[in-house]
């Protein structure tokens, strides 16, 4: 069926001798950003339909060449295999759902979050914001579900996104990252090498590769923030240890978490088991608190004897989520600006969730609903 277009303005049917006005364009061409394929019926498309499809084939041909030989940064020094791949079209979040601040900021910036940027109080949240923070990450977790059973070899990072953008916009969510501090995506998408906030671009995500999705949802003033590392395919034994062995490092993290504990203590928990097992720990990107900000007070690193501020209280809500390496924890980072990567381009993990501080312990605000609770990844283990 071809769609209905308003923009054809008397365009002529491409069928060879028709000359009736367009009033439709072929669909699929419309998907490949394929220009002038305008027909004036349904017949007239049918019609045409065995040659036109040939232009569909040498344009996916086309495209896919593109994809593999895209250089944006010639002279940059890769640390490993993986290459970005092009991005699709901007996408748009309705008028009906409220934004963030730096939403509509034409540099992303976060007015709200600037201003106690440097603050290392903490704010307990009273109990209105407590149920306005449960129902966002639990909506998070809906959506990072929806990308987790997507994760196969073929489907490309931005398929992913376009999805978790759909799921985000179906529940009245704003996508966090959409345009933060001018995030391309809404939603990270970190393969091997890549330790966080990898930019979901057109390249189809190849067997054996480990990859993280990060999901962080904006719902009625609230942010939860969430991420998984997936197995795509047949994955070797040491990438499973590597993604198994993160997993740990949160949960003996958040075991921990209850009123008195200082935050400065998670990151000894965590180093500890990473490097039991060779692995290292990433420093320059910690955890945070999140309640109506994206990303506040308290820092939370993941290495050993930081000197992070802050004793856990009853009504905090924040995040933990370690990036464990193979290798070197020493970090690069892309031209685009975003994607970290690591130095020696052996592969990260990173798991996270959004926990909040309860009178005896912590409750886990992002937790799978089913499974027991299990991660994704153990599905295939
Ligand atoms: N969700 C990430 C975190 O865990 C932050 C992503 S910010 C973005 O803190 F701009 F990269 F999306
Ligand atoms: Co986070
Ligand atoms: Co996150």
């Amino acid at each position: 069926m071809a769609s209905e277009t308003a923009l054809l303005s008397g365009k002529p049917c491409i069928t060879a001798g028709c000359g009736n006005t367009s009033r439709l364009q072929c669909p699929t061409c419309i998907k490949l950003s394929i220009q002038g394929s305008y027909f004036c019926s349904q017949e007239c498309f049918k019609g045409n339909w065995n040659a036109h499809k040939e232009v569909h084939k040498k344009e996916r041909i086309n495209q896919q060449l593109n994809t593999r030989t895209y250089n944006p940064w010639p002279g940059y020094m890769f640390t490993g295999k993986l290459r970005p791949h092009p991005l699709s079209q901007p996408r748009t979040v309705p008028d009906h759902i409220g934004r963030p601040d730096y939403a509509d900021h034409s540099e992303g910036y976060p007015a709200s979050e600037m201003a106690v940027k440097g603050s290392t109080q903490i704010k307990c949240l009273p109990a209105e914001d407590i149920e306005g923070l449960r129902v966002a990450c639990r909506l998070g977790r809906e959506v990072l579900d929806i990308a987790a059973a997507m994760v196969k070899p073929g489907v490309t990072t931005d398929d992913i996104d376009e999805a978790v953008h759909k799921a985000c916009v179906e529940r009245n969510c704003y996508p966090s990252p959409l345009n933060y501090h001018k995030f391309p995506k809404s939603c990270c998408t970190s393969v091997n090498e890549v330790i966080c906030h990898g930019i979901p671009d057109k390249r189809p995500m190849e067997d054996g590769d480990i990859m993280n999705v990060d999901i962080t949802v904006y719902h009625n003033g609230f942010h939860g923030d969430l991420n998984e590392t997936f197995f795509v395919g047949n994955v070797d034994e040491k990438s499973k240890e590597l993604v198994a062995v993160t997993h740990k490092c949160l949960q003996l993290a958040i075991d921990e978490v209850r009123p008195g504990v200082r935050y400065r203590e998670m990151g000894d928990i965590i180093q500890k088991h990473a490097q039991a097992h060779k692995y290292s720990v990433v420093r320059t990107y910690c955890g945070h608190g999140i309640h109506r900000l994206f990303h506040t007070a308290p820092s939370v690193p993941h290495y050993a004897k930081n000197k992070a501020t802050g004793v856990m209280k009853p009504g905090h809500a924040f995040t933990i989520e370690p990036m464990i390496c193979e290798g070197s924890w020493r970090d690069d980072t892309w031209p685009d600006n975003w994607t970290a990567v690591t130095q020696d381009g052996k592969r990260s993990a990173q798991f996270e969730h959004t926990l909040l501080v309860t009178e005896t312990g912590c409750e886990v605000l992002t937790a799978r609903r089913e499974k027991n609770g299990q991660p994704h990844f153990l599905d295939q283990m």
